[in-house]
């Protein structure tokens, strides 16, 4: 145990990629803002940052990414658009969307690349820790994945990652990692 580590309050959700693997249903809609099932990607990722304890959401965005911006901004006039007809519950929901997390803004003018995009947080990061989610990664579990993340982190002297295991026929997709075999606590090894 470290007990130095400084709480992890921000999260870094970098969305400025061009998403070329999904044209053509990326060409004019953000990768990110593609639905599942009742809402787009970057929702679910934003709700497990707020049920991780993050207090902060930086996005970093590009050119033609502004439906990111805009998802997650109060729209009074459609509320109250929604209210007059009747579909208060409605209302609020679209309301909430504004209220899940404080979010802030970094831009990232050229795809230059995942570290490029994170490194465009730097100033709004500031000099603590935080986690960086991919939002067209989903992993299912009981728990998040980034509060298991954030416990590790408490837990361990570096940075942590979440990593998966791949079949032989997946390894040259992926990023690899090698890890020590004896793992002293549970799933947290050194890599
Ligand atoms: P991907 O590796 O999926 O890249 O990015 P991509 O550009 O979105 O998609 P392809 O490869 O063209 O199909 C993983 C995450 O990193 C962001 C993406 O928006 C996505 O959330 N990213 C990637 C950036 O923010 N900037 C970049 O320059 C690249």
């Amino acid at each position: 145990m470290t007990p130095d580590r400084k709480p992890v309050r921000k999260a870094v959700l970098p969305v400025a990629g061009l998403g070329t693997r999904m044209l053509p249903a990326t060409k004019a809609v953000p990768k990110e803002m593609l639905p599942l099932l009742d809402k787009p990607m970057i929702q679910y990722a934003v709700e497990e940052c707020h049920a991780s304890g993050i207090e902060e959401v930086i996005f970093v965005t590009g050119p033609g990414k502004s439906a990111i911006e805009a998802h997650f901004t109060a729209d009074p006039a459609l509320e109250a658009l929604l209210k007059q007809r009747g579909r208060h519950k409605d209302a609020d929901a679209i309301r909430l969307l504004s209220r899940i997390v404080r979010v802030s803004f970094a831009r990232q003018e050229k795809p230059l690349g995942l570290g490029h995009a994170v490194l465009c947080a730097k100033s709004l990061v500031g000099r603590e820790p935080f986690v960086v989610l991919l939002p067209d990664v989903f992993l299912l579990g009981t728990r998040p994945a980034t509060a298991h993340l954030i416990e590790a982190y408490a837990e361990s002297a570096g940075s942590v990652v979440a990593v998966e295991s791949v079949p032989p026929e997946r390894i040259s997709q992926c990023g690899i990692v090698a890890v020590e075999e004896d793992s002293p606590r549970g799933h947290l090894f050194r890599v």
